[in-house]
């Protein structure tokens, strides 16, 4: 069904926009899913949940459920929460444990995967326990979140994020904890939910209260191979930070910094927090958004408040605006638009990125 799609032409100021059917077709997101999410690093869990020797988190991509273990050495580890003998859950939720045991008949897997029990099999034949260890996945952790990638072949997580670990560095955002998280459900494809979020060119008439509050002349998004990054500099006193779009500087201050990463995951950096947004397509018009505040110690409740607050008065806008484009997508009488060339690259760069990933032939 991809080769439908048209196309994609590279130049921004040629270009047209994914057609509206990439944003209602169940065919379409069929093979985002195999072909993007199940294929690139998704943030499944804290990291704080498998510092310890012999601890394990549970989490889903795309609905696969994974496993991530630190065994006795320290080693860390990712695998298919999946049992090889009838495909039970061998691990739930998340914990400390010396191995995992099936939920269903009890066959136990060490930390490193390997299958170590087997009760009550008798006298089955041709059977190598040594061949039926946990199928892995590739696992990594930065900052204060794991990250799984199912795709084994997939480049690891440290060149995809590019600079970013470096820009972020003095941010000490593995000192961070997770302090709030709240979800909200779209009426929206994931890619108009995420066109939203890469260009600041709707800030004066979506987020006029925001639009005030910032030099829009100078808002611009930088991209780079598999993420790009916003630059939004504040115009006034500065903010509480909480939301992308905003940028707290002050003399000798840190910079904020908005990161989206490829395909659906974005980091937005202040001085004394953090937030993580997550976007998971739940249908062709149905998206979960996630998003979960970080903060070094010290923060007070009111402070955590304030930044969550702030954060929803903006997404419930782009919420309003998300939903009111899908049901334009699916109208019947939009097949594609243009960009604008100044205030639309970082969205270019997206929907280049979905088509590339759509039209290969791996
Ligand atoms: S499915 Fe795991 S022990 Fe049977
Ligand atoms: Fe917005």
């Amino acid at each position: 069904m991809p080769s439908r799609l048209p196309p994609f032409e590279a130049d921004l100021a040629r270009a047209s926009t994914l057609p509206a059917f990439a944003y209602t077709d169940a065919a379409i997101l069929a093979a985002e899913r195999d072909r993007i999410f199940r294929r690139t690093w998704q943030p499944i869990a804290h990291a704080a949940d498998v510092a310890a020797p012999g601890s394990y988190v549970t989490g889903a991509v795309d609905g696969a459920p994974v496993v991530v273990t630190r065994d006795a050495g320290g080693v860390l580890r990712g695998f298919h929460n999946v049992c090889r003998h009838r495909a039970g859950p061998v691990a739930s939720g998340k914990g400390a444990r010396r191995s995992l045991t099936c939920k269903y008949h009890g066959w136990t897997y060490a930390l490193d995967g390997k299958l170590v029990t087997t009760p009550e099999l008798g006298e089955v034949k041709d059977f190598d326990r040594s061949c039926h260890g946990l199928r892995p996945v590739q696992a990594a952790v930065w900052g204060p979140i794991v990250f799984v990638n199912l795709d084994r072949d997939a480049e690891p997580l440290e060149s995809v994020l590019g600079k970013i670990p470096d820009e972020t560095r003095a941010f000490r955002l593995d000192a961070m904890k997770l302090v709030a998280r709240k979800d909200y459900t779209l009426a929206c494809n994931w890619k108009t939910y995420v066109d939203n979020f890469l260009e600041g060119y709707h800030l004066p008439t979506v987020h006029p209260g925001l639009f005030k509050e910032l030099d829009y002349d100078a808002y611009r998004v930088e991209t780079h191979r598999l993420y790009s990054a916003q630059i939004a500099p504040i115009r006034r006193a500065r903010s509480e930070g909480g939301a992308r779009h905003y940028a707290p500087t002050a003399e000798g201050e840190l910079e904020a910094l908005y990161y989206w990463v490829f395909p659906n995951w974005m980091l937005n950096v202040y001085p004394d927090n953090m937030s993580l947004n997550i976007v998971l397509p739940l249908g062709v018009d149905r998206t979960l958004t996630v998003f979960e505040w970080f903060r070094h110690d010290g923060a007070t409740p009111e402070e955590i408040e304030r930044t969550v607050r702030f954060s929803d008065g903006i997404q419930l806008e782009d919420i309003e605006i998300c939903e009111a484009v899908q049901r334009g997508l699916a109208s019947g009488s939009y097949e594609a638009g243009r960009f604008s060339a100044l205030r639309e690259n970082g969205v270019h760069h997206f929907q280049a990125l979905v088509h590339e990933h759509l039209v290969r032939s791996r």
